[in-house]
């Protein structure tokens, strides 16, 4: 009797099994949708010029590969904290601040989750109705159980404000809440910054703990309006997680680099919560990887550098919101006629189609386009050679409805 035989075929990821689909199409015009990666105009993702310029230098150095920390690289920690929680934050100014560089924003939260479990066991996690596809996994696997608050209002789309303030005014103290810095994944809608300190006001309030999910810091607004969240948390004082990624501002995807922050009551909380984090770290991955961290830390302490990468942070971000103009037009030129304002107010790289799971299903199968099941769309895919194929198949699909 094997120790497995009791295991079934898990299901595909509803993201990552959409790419393994892609993957296993033979057809020639096939596009791909599905996972949220940036491509540029040639349908490739870029690799810019700031961490090309890096590379070559790191391969021009002979280096031993030995560990790093349990915790990463202590100069690309600083370098991150300061770019997430901005360079005048009271909470990083004050010491109260923990950080570890993570295996990219899932690790970042798989070590939040582990250290809130040996913090506060007995806590609900709250996600946003709906939320990114593995956030649940990475909780419920951590231990939690997860329920959700009310985000996305189908018959605006847009945020339900009240409905989200009446869910967490609802929450027992002590409720873990995610919730998405910005371009919010799956649907692309944000909270403004007045809605952004009427929840920090009704977190204090309940005593609730954010954990904060920044993927796209640069996508939305700006390097510095996308952390609006974690200054107006800082300076309220709140205790609060933010988990970041580089993977999409960086492309730095394979390389898994992020961190995990951890703000605290006071400097000697923040060393206390340091010290437990590290042994989570330790009981998954031991330490975190070299290459991604020596690019990322490298450009973000040359103002050069820093320079070149915001630059081309805002090329991605002007291009994908030509995409979406291209693509809202293209589809009411088709003779769609409903209203398709949605495509160009949401942000970042999705775009929340409203298409049901048979006509997400039609789309693949009848027009090998892939996009998530939820109708999530990553407008970040499209380019000038896929475009009209794209939106001559929505239409076609958004008309027979
Ligand atoms: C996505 O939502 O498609 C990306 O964040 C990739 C992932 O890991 O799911």
């Amino acid at each position: 009797m094997s120790v497995f035989s009791c295991l079934e075929t898990a299901p595909r990821d509803p993201i990552m099994g959409m790419t393994e689909a892609y993957m296993a199409d033979p057809a020639p015009d096939k596009v791909n949708l599905g996972v949220g990666v940036y491509l540029d105009e040639t349908g490739k993702i870029p690799l810019m010029m700031c961490v090309q310029a890096v590379e070559q230098d790191l391969a021009a150095t002979r280096r031993p590969h030995g560990y790093l920390p349990m915790s990463g690289m202590a100069g690309y920690n600083t370098v991150v904290q300061e770019l997430v929680f901005g360079p005048s934050s009271s909470a990083v100014i004050t010491g109260r601040v923990a950080t570890l560089q993570a295996v990219a924003g899932t690790g970042a939260l798989r070590v939040g989750a582990g250290l809130l479990a040996l913090a506060s066991p007995d806590s609900k996690v709250l996600l946003s109705d709906p939320s990114w596809e593995n956030h649940d996994l990475v909780f419920t696997r951590a231990g939690f159980t997860t329920g959700t608050y009310r985000y996305y209002d189908a018959a605006t789309r847009s945020v339900d404000i009240e409905g989200m303030l009446d869910d967490l005014r609802a929450a027992d103290p002590g409720t873990i809440v995610v919730m998405h810095a910005s371009c919010h994944n799956p649907t692309g809608c944000d909270l403004t910054h007045d809605e952004w300190d009427r929840v920090t006001e009704v977190v204090q309030e309940r005593e609730l703990v954010p954990f904060i999910d920044m993927a796209y810091q640069g996508l939305s607004l700006s390097v510095i309006q996308d952390m609006y969240p974690m200054t107006a948390l800082g300076e309220a004082g709140v205790n609060f997680l933010v988990a970041n990624s580089f993977s999409k501002n960086f492309g730095l995807y394979g390389e898994r680099v992020g961190a995990i922050h951890f703000a605290t009551s006071d400097s000697a909380e923040a060393t206390r919560v340091l010290s437990q984090a590290k042994i989570v770290v330790r009981s998954l991955y031991s330490n975190p990887p070299t290459q991604g961290a020596a690019i990322v830390s490298t450009i973000l302490s040359s103002r050069e550098l820093r320079g070149i990468w915001e630059k081309e942070l805002g090329e991605m971000r002007d291009r994908i919101k030509k995409m979406r103009a291209v693509f809202r037009s293209g589809l009411e030129n088709a003779g769609v006629t409903q209203d398709l304002s949605y495509i160009t107010s949401q942000a970042g790289l999705f775009s929340y189609s409203g298409l049901t799971v048979p006509q997400m299903q039609r789309l693949r199968n009848e027009f090998h386009i892939y996009g998530l099941d939820s109708g999530r769309l990553c407008v970040a895919g499209l380019n000038a050679f896929n475009m009209d194929r794209v939106i001559e198949a929505v239409s076609e699909i958004m008309k027979s409805e």
